[in-house]
């Protein structure tokens, strides 16, 4: 890692919050998770503070125990491209599934949406955990965990693939003579492969940041090979700095193994932080966050993780049961962490699940502690940047922009004006060269 180089900051925007009931919370909108005028509000509050991206993620399956944001939000891509317009530095990541869409539609999606913001544009690849978005999605079941992972690393060959459809001076457009193209420039994929078979070339050429950013999300050994193999960075989460540095180094390793340099891969833990002028203060605001949430919303929190599964039939106050093989082909690294947790500590069931709905953040505390933890996690090779996921928004976002930020920034950690327009050169990541190409063009 260079001496000088800056920490990198994305803010999840998911209506009202992370909390589970943050929708109730006394300065959010209860309408949130489909409030334009809120998520452009959020954008622009974060883009005024220089963060690198606003991150959306997503998912394709719900039911009356879901989470409320999930039973009521926007798309990612359409709520990306509407930013785009009110925006224009910060990057716009968006989630999308490799096991429920065909990569000529995404890779064309994410190429518009990163011509849109003119070079702005990510995409998070996931695998999607619950296992109820095969009945949306026409399928008689949900790939297993191994067959998903399979899946998404064709489906990056393919995208990627695409988007080297043309190379950058392809265009000629020249309406005296009537040449719109260079025919030699344009390149056919004819990609033939176990799951997938596209012919190309996409309908859409690269833009300024050659293509759109990869962000990978999930965390399990094929997890990590994805990111590894693909991801330019990687959403991830962690309980503390030990695990957070294991994870960095494991998936900076990996990419080595695949010939990356491991500076070409950054890795972002998600926190929640929750800040007050004393210490005191913020451990009121986290009581007064946590208090949201009944008993019976945290029950349905941790079942989502298990594919849904429903807790309530078990005694609360008992040890968290054995309930065998359900989740695996789920929200696989989490449900281990979760049962790891609850066999090690020895924790009941109403514990794991207050536990895991309202964590207590170890990112509590006055703005010093605050930056003091952002500090040591970069310093010390746990992380490269952080994901704000924001337990009450806005609030929590202001708070970290009002307290953190000027700390950061004062201690020479965080930027005080964007380095580029594009996310690629805001994340001080490397263009990738079009396949065809001769040279590497920058800024066409
Ligand atoms: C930090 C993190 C964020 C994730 N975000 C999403 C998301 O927004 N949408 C989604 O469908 N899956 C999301 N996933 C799930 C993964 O894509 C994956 O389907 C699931 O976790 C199983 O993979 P794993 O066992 O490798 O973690 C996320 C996983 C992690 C660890």
């Amino acid at each position: 890692m260079t001496k000088d180089k800056k920490l990198r900051l994305g803010v999840m925007l998911h209506g009202a919050g992370g909390n589970m009931a943050a929708w109730r919370y006394k300065n959010a909108p209860a309408d949130a998770s489909v409030n334009f005028s809120f998520y452009k509000q959020l954008a622009q509050k974060a883009e005024a503070a220089k963060l690198d991206l606003v991150f959306v993620a997503d998912g394709l399956y719900i039911n009356e125990k879901s989470i409320p944001h999930f039973l009521n939000r926007f798309e990612p891509l359409t709520i990306l491209s509407a930013l785009a317009s009110v925006t224009s530095h910060i990057g716009l990541v968006g989630t999308l599934s490799t096991s429920y869409s065909e990569p000529f539609t995404v890779a064309r999606q994410f190429a518009s949406l990163d011509r849109i913001s003119d070079g702005r544009a990510g995409w998070n690849v996931v695998t999607s955990p619950l296992e109820g978005s095969a009945k949306n999605y026409s399928k008689l079941e949900h790939p297993s965990h191994q067959l998903r992972y399979k899946i998404a690393d064709e489906y990056l060959e393919v995208t990627n693939g695409l988007w080297d459809s043309w190379e950058e001076d392809a265009f000629i457009r020249d309406k005296k003579t009537g040449v719109f193209f260079n025919r030699d420039k344009m390149h056919t994929l004819n990609h033939q492969g176990e799951f997938f078979s596209v012919e190309g070339p996409l309908n859409i050429s690269r833009s300024k940041q050659g293509q759109p950013v990869i962000f990978q999300a999930g965390s399990s050994e094929p997890g990590k090979d994805l990111a590894a193999k693909w991801a330019d960075a990687v959403f991830t989460g962690h309980d503390n700095i030990e695990q957070a540095k294991e994870y960095y180094h494991d998936v900076k390793k990996r990419a080595v193994s695949f010939g990356r340099s491991p500076d070409e891969i950054l890795i972002f833990p998600g926190i929640s932080p929750i800040i007050g002028r004393t210490n005191e203060e913020a451990e009121k605001k986290y009581l007064e966050i946590a208090s949201l949430v009944t008993v019976e919303d945290s029950l349905n929190y941790l079942g989502r993780f298990f594919d849904h599964f429903d807790f309530s039939q078990f005694p609360l106050d008992e040890l968290f049961p054995d309930i065998g093989e359900i989740g695996k082909n789920s929200f696989r690294s989490t449900t281990d962490r979760i049962k790891k947790m609850a066999k090690e500590e020895q924790l009941t069931l109403r514990q794991v699940a207050i536990r895991v709905t309202t964590p207590k953040t170890t990112f509590i505390g006055t703005p010093e502690k605050v930056t003091d933890l952002l500090q040591q996690w970069f310093k010390e090779g746990a992380a490269d940047g952080f994901m704000l996921g924001n337990a009450v928004l806005p609030d929590g976002l202001n708070d970290f922009i009002h307290y953190v930020l000027p700390l950061l920034q004062e201690r020479g950690l965080f930027r005080s004006e964007y380095e580029n327009d594009t996310l690629r050169g805001n994340l001080g990541i490397p263009v990738p060269k079009n396949r065809y190409s001769k040279e590497l063009y920058f800024n066409k």
